[in-house]
């Protein structure tokens, strides 16, 4: 810091030089994240392999999963990477967009601090040009109707196309699209609860084997070592949150048996004790007992195993705690707490249970449910554990970018379209103002057009001859115009099906504004114990 003959430190345009050198770090270091994740975006986007110290590693295209695992220390760094996870929460896709624009807004920021403009006055105009830009996608979006399947298929397309199972694009999408079309009505809905869609991953196949089961499915096989069955037409389920076998004791204890007199009644009151716990099931008509997992003993015991097989019922046990709720809510059950309180209309009931065999695992399927319409299950396959962890975070993104669509019912055309629109538009816009605001608008309008630039890097294309086209085109009112990465040329993208929900866009530059802006405020850091 330079001093001044009194002391005082020396003050150009009312900052410390301090100030900058604080403010110009936070920068350098949100701007080499946003830089790290760039090759990420887009359907020509490379993955990223990330080892975490516990040597677990994630292969992953996905802005907020690359972030969240990244392991960075520098504040600023670390807001980014909350960008990308609010970027997630509000929209789901699109976390990578947030960064990269916040990346590029940030390097527009730096060249205006250079020409001495005050950050306080670059916040102001970035503010005003954030909601300016809101207004001009919001302009060239198209509205949706939820009973349009075919467009919705095309939005959750468009978002698994940038991911690594993106050829499986054509499975995916309508299972993401039908999952949540099941468990909404699609007239009057304004939002989607996604934990009514459960996914299950299981190892065996590949993604093409996937499917959207109308019931539930349950990660856990069955228990039938005393030859109970494996399969139930009209099933009757019950779920007891109690065990079928005798209590253990508080403390290690032995018994020492001396006469034979002595064990037949040790024997005899085990089979009563179980025999008066399976009475009430077996009055109900149950025919498919799920018991909740306990720690404190044993769910079933050899003995209750063959006295179930008898009576022909089958048993899945080991169900988590948080599992029983929704399996209630999907087949219209009630847990029981203890075995007086079984009675008959605390079952739940499908039309069909039973055990299917991945190869891999095995697993519970529940088809023919009474509620099918509030609850649905997914579930996923995958030949290694790494395509199906992916594949669970795609489906997530593509469900997310439906939901998106349900709260605010619009598309836009992807592909760089609306980034280099909303550049053209706010760059006219600037021209119509004066002094400082107009070059912070300018270097605001030409920080979209990272993203068709960064889109034509990925796909191997010459990004200036790219961008400088698709200007030229939208100059002459093509708005639907954008990069085309598979012909590798500049073609109107509402015929490729390249469309994105008007949500995710909005929520993207609502949030990198506001990152850039608050990480220009700073300029002091201070840390304290
Ligand atoms: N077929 C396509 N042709 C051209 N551009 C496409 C195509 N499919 C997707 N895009 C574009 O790719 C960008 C999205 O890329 P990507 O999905 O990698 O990032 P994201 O959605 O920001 O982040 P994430 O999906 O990781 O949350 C959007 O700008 C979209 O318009
Ligand atoms: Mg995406």
């Amino acid at each position: 810091m330079k001093q001044t003959k009194g002391g005082l430190p020396q003050q150009k345009d009312n900052q410390t030089e301090k100030q900058k050198n604080v403010r110009m770090s936070n920068i350098m270091a949100a701007k080499s994240v946003s830089d790290l994740i760039r090759t990420s975006l887009g359907p020509r986007g490379m993955d990223k392999l990330i080892q975490s110290s516990r040597k677990e590693v994630v292969i992953s295209n996905d802005g907020a999963t690359i972030m969240d695992k990244l392991n960075v220390q520098h504040p600023a760094a670390k807001m980014m990477v909350d960008l990308s996870k609010s970027q997630d929460i509000a929209a789901g896709d699109g976390t990578t967009t947030v960064v990269v624009l916040a990346g590029a807004l940030l390097n527009s920021c730096i060249k205006l601090l250079e020409k001495g403009i005050h950050p306080t006055t670059i916040a102001e105009s970035f503010s005003k040009a954030s909601k300016k830009a809101i207004e001009i996608v919001e302009s060239i979006s198209i509205n949706l109707d939820l009973s349009d399947r075919n467009s919705l298929i095309k939005s959750a397309k468009t978002s698994l196309n940038s991911k690594v199972v993106s050829q499986y694009s054509d499975k995916l999408a309508p299972i993401a699209v039908d999952a949540i079309l099941k468990i909404i009505d699609p007239q009057f809905a304004t939002n989607v609860d996604l934990k009514d869609i459960r996914i299950i991953k299981k190892l065996g196949g590949t993604v093409e084997d996937s499917e959207l089961v109308d019931g539930i499915v349950l990660n856990q096989k069955v228990t039938n070592n005393a030859g109970g069955p494996s399969k139930i037409e009209n099933a009757k389920i019950g779920i007891i949150q109690y065990q079928i076998s005798p209590p253990k004791p508080h403390m290690d204890t032995g018994i020492v048996i001396k006469k034979y007199v002595q064990m037949d009644r040790v024997i005899s009151e085990e089979k009563k004790y179980i025999a008066k716990i399976l009475k009430p099931i077996k009055l109900a008509k149950c025919n498919v007992l799920l018991i909740q997992k306990s720690i404190l003993r044993d769910a079933v015991t050899d003995l209750s195993l063959h006295y179930l097989a008898k009576s022909k019922i089958m048993v899945v046990k080991d169900i988590e705690r948080d599992e029983v709720e929704f399996i209630c809510r999907t087949i219209d059950a009630r847990p029981v707490a203890s075995p007086e309180t079984f009675t008959q209309d605390k079952c739940g009931t499908a039309k069909l249970v039973e055990q299917i065999d991945t190869g891999e695992e095995k697993l519970v399927i529940m088809r023919g449910v009474p509620n099918s319409g509030k609850t649905v299950t997914v579930l996923l396959r995958g030949s290694n554990t790494f395509m199906l962890d992916e594949a669970e975070r795609s489906l997530h993104d593509a469900l997310c970018a439906i939901r998106s669509l349900v709260k605010r019912k619009a598309v836009i055309t992807g592909g760089g379209a609306p980034e280099i629109e909303i550049s053209m538009k706010l760059g006219e816009f600037a021209k119509t103002i004066h002094g400082v605001e107009q070059q912070c608008f300018k270097a605001f309008a030409e920080a979209f057009e990272i993203i068709p630039f960064t889109l034509a890097e990925n796909a191997g294309l010459n990004p200036v001859e790219v961008v400088t086209n698709l200007r030229s085109s939208h100059k002459q009112g093509n708005k639907s115009f954008g990069i085309n990465v598979v012909k590798g040329e500049i073609t109107d993208l509402s015929n490729e099906n390249v469309l994105e929900p008007l949500l995710v866009k909005v929520s993207a530059i609502r949030l990198a504004v506001e990152c850039v802006i608050m990480i220009l405020k700073i300029d002091d850091m201070v840390a304290t114990r």
